[in-house]
């Protein structure tokens, strides 16, 4: 099993290496290319809200297993403002910045274990399971 994998996020060149150290990390835990890509999709969508939304936070990887084998483990912090109404943040389109709207129902959607937990004043974080 892979060791976990600790990605910090501070800056743009943080949020652009986070989905390539995301695809590294899977096919070192041997995912195919596809489920690889989505994890990488949703890392890069996490990193971008941590970016945009929250100034810093962390990503962690973990290889996790379950009844279905392993799987990877995605999980987002940030102590930034939280999120007021998380219901409405995970609809598609739903954005307080102006942009698509589609980052986390689109991770949601990628991924095949998710949950989102926000306080608002105290951060937020996201977990989700991709399954090999
Ligand atoms: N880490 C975060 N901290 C605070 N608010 C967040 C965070 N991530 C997402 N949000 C809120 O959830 C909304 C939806 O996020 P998302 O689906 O990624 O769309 P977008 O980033 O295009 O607005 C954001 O507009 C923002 O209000
Ligand atoms: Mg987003």
């Amino acid at each position: 099993m892979s060791a976990k994998r600790r990605l910090t996020i501070r800056g743009e060149t943080d949020a652009g290496r986070a989905p390539l150290e995301a695809t590294r990390y899977a096919m070192e835990i041997g995912f195919a290319e596809t489920p690889s890509r989505m994890v990488a999709t949703a890392v890069s969508e996490l990193a971008r809200n941590i970016l945009k939304y929250a100034q810093s936070g962390e990503i962690e990887l973990r290889t996790v297993e379950g009844s279905r084998g392993l799987g990877i483990e995605i999980e987002a912090v940030d102590y930034g403002p939280g999120i007021e109404d998380p219901e409405a943040a995970m609809r598609d389109h739903y954005s307080s910045s102006g942009t698509l709207g589609l980052g986390l129902p689109g991770v949601k959607r990628m991924m095949d274990e998710f949950s989102l937990e926000s306080t608002p004043g105290e951060g937020t974080r996201v977990r989700a399971i991709k399954w090999m």
